[in-house]
C-alpha cells in the first residue's frame, strides 16, 4: 500500500484575486449580514472548551459545534433559531467561477480572528460530498495559514494569506491537514477594528 504523504495536489492560491474595491463591498456584504446572523463563540465538542475565533454562517446550512452536540451542519443559527442569512452574490459567483464544480455551494463560514485567535490543525469532514472542493476567501489582516497532507503526520508548509487573496482545497488536498497559525496584526485597514475574516465555501451534501 502507498502512503500517502504531504502532497498538495489540488490545493491552489489565486493572490489578490479581489481587488481592493471588491473587498470593501464584500466587507459590507459581511458585516451587513451579521445584523441577521450574529458571531457567536464556537464549543469544542465534549470539553465545551471556546475556540478562539468567533463564527456565523450564510447560505442554508452552517456549520456549528458545542459542548453537547458537536460537529455538525444546520439550517438554523444556535442563538436566534433563525435560518443563516443569503450566501452573498459575489461569494456564489467566485464559486461558480473557480470552483470547476457543477452545483451551488450550501454553506458559507464566516471566521472572525482577532488579537491571538488561531485555528488548529483539522480535516474539514462533516461535509458529505469530499468531491466538492473547499472554496477561502480573506480579508483583512494576513494570516499564517499551514497546510500538509492527508497525515497528520506529514510535512507542512506555511502559507500568507493576505486580504483579497482566494485559495481551494481540491483534489487530494480537500483531504489535507490545514489551519491558522496566527494573524498579523496591522497588515491590512480593511477591517475597522483589524483582525481578520475568512469565509469557507463549502458544497455540504451531495447534488441529487
Ligand atoms: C478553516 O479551516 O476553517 C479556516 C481557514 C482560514 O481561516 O483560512
Ligand atoms: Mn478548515
Amino acid at each position: 500500500m502507498t502512503r500517502p504523504t504531504g502532497d498538495l495536489d489540488g490545493f491552489r492560491l489565486w493572490p489578490g484575486l479581489l481587488d481592493r474595491a471588491a473587498q470593501e463591498a464584500l466587507r459590507d456584504e459581511v458585516f451587513a449580514r451579521m445584523r441577521g446572523g450574529p458571531l457567536y463563540t464556537p464549543r469544542m465538542p465534549k470539553s465545551g472548551a471556546p475556540m478562539s475565533v468567533r463564527m456565523t454562517n450564510f447560505g442554508a446550512l452552517g456549520w456549528v459545534t458545542d459542548k453537547e452536540r458537536g460537529y455538525r451542519y444546520q439550517e438554523t443559527h444556535p442563538d436566534t433559531g433563525k435560518p443563516w442569512p443569503e450566501m452573498p452574490e459575489m461569494v456564489l459567483e467566485l464559486w461558480r467561477k473557480h470552483s470547476g464544480y457543477a452545483a451551488d455551494p450550501e454553506a458559507c463560514l464566516v471566521n472572525l480572528y482577532e488579537g491571538d485567535a488561531r485555528m488548529g490543525l483539522h480535516v474539514d469532514s462533516d461535509e458529505e460530498d469530499w468531491d466538492a472542493p473547499v472554496l477561502s476567501i480573506s480579508l483583512g489582516d494576513t494570516a499564517v495559514f499551514r497546510i500538509g497532507g492527508v497525515l497528520r503526520s506529514d510535512p507542512t508548509r506555511s502559507v500568507r494569506l493576505a486580504s483579497g487573496d482566494v485559495c481551494m482545497l481540491g483534489g487530494s488536498s480537500r483531504r489535507a491537514y490545514h489551519g491558522v497559525d496566527r494573524i498579523l496584526p496591522g497588515t491590512s485597514r480593511l477591517l475597522p477594528k483589524g483582525g481578520r475574516i475568512n469565509l469557507t465555501v463549502r458544497r455540504v451534501t451531495v447534488p441529487r
